[in-house]
């Protein structure tokens, strides 16, 4: 139990922007600068510039239902080097040569595709960290999935029924990892990725029942080698869209060689009826043009709320129907 932070973080009427400006003012540190930003202008464009960085999850990126990678660069895992030194402090662009300084800047000036991320990664001399790190995530991930599965197992046997419907896990993709940084104004590079992002590693549990989520997530926090360092509660403060879902951002342990290094894994928790509203919403989202957006934003938060009930009767359904099943079980007993 020790080291173990559980912050709360109290998301009223959450619009995400409170949490930017903290975290921004946190990275700008005393200075009031943004990691980056002094070379970000001197280049004129953002990101790829010093250092080790990688970026965002979000929507873009396809969950997966096996645990880790799969198919993307992100799942090209090394196999470990048994490095226990960390990664490279940051590199400062200037100090390439001068062509490779001229390539890395016209990579900037494009849309980023998988190959100038490899191309970037390989000229800042980061492929492999980059690799590396991208494994360690992976693993984590397979610490969690493990974790959590250990735990339907035992609710399956003493409740008699499995509390997750599912669990997909992702890594995030390279590219998502970058845009995310690059809209961060966070410069790219491995030692970045690490230490400003939560989310490349990320796993999504389908719950049946709303108070099945809550009784996983204390049995996480109980777990001795768990942290959870922030946690989102969008069930009990709904996003003002009607977003609804448990977030966590853990750190567990995974065990090299050398050492035991603590890596961050994004948790999200949600019900079955949560899941299909987040993905009717997410369509909407990221759609160019929409017409009537108006009253379709209304129309979602109606059916959230709709949701919401629906979600609240399953769970005294359940519970009557537990009751039963109970009454019987003394009954047969006493007969
Ligand atoms: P991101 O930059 O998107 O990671 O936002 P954040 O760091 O403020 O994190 P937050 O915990 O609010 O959201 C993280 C993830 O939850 C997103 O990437 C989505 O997968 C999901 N999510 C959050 N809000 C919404 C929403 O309004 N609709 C849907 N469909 N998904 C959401
Ligand atoms: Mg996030």
């Amino acid at each position: 139990m020790e080291n173990k932070a559980v912050q709360s973080a109290e998301v009223p009427e959450n619009t995400g922007q409170s949490d930017q400006r903290a975290e921004e003012k946190e990275l700008r540190g005393q200075n009031g600068q943004m990691p980056g930003e002094q070379e970000s202008k001197l280049q004129d464009t953002a990101v790829l510039s010093s250092a080790k960085e990688v970026s965002d999850v979000s929507g873009s990126n396809v969950l997966q239902q096996t645990g880790g990678a799969s198919g993307s660069s992100e799942e090209k895992t090394t196999a470990g080097t048994g490095r226990g030194e960390g990664f490279a402090e940051e590199i400062n662009p200037f100090d390439y040569p001068g062509t490779e300084r001229v390539r890395i800047r016209h990579l900037e000036m494009k849309h980023i595709s998988q190959e100038d991320i490899d191309r970037v990664l390989q000229l800042t001399g980061q492929l492999e960290d980059f690799e590396i790190l991208m494994m360690y995530y992976d693993c984590a991930l397979a610490e969690v999935r493990t974790k959590l599965e250990v735990l339907n197992r035992e609710v399956g046997l003493k409740k008699n029924r499995n509390p997750f419907e599912s669990i997909k896990s992702r890594l995030k993709k390279p590219v998502s990892i970058y845009e995310k940084l690059k809209h961060r104004r966070i410069p790219f590079s491995v030692v970045n990725i690490e230490k400003y992002l939560t989310d490349v590693a990320g796993l999504r549990v389908i719950c049946s029942f709303i108070d099945d989520i809550y009784s996983i997530r204390d049995s996480l926090a109980a777990q001795d080698d768990v942290r959870i360092i922030q946690e989102k509660d969008y069930i009990a403060h709904p996003k003002p869209n009607g977003y609804r879902s448990l977030h966590l951002i853990l750190e567990v342990p995974i065990y090299l060689m050398q050492e035991k290094k603590y890596m961050k894994v994004e948790l999200q928790f949600r019900t079955i009826a949560m899941d299909f509203w987040a993905s009717v919403e997410h369509k909407m989202k990221y759609k160019r043009e929409i017409r009537n957006a108006e009253s379709i934003v209304e129309e979602l938060h109606y059916s959230a709320d709709l949701i919401n009930q629906l979600d609240r009767r399953m769970l005294q359904i359940r519970d009557r129907i537990e009751l039963n099943e109970e009454g019987d079980r003394v009954m047969s007993e006493w007969r």
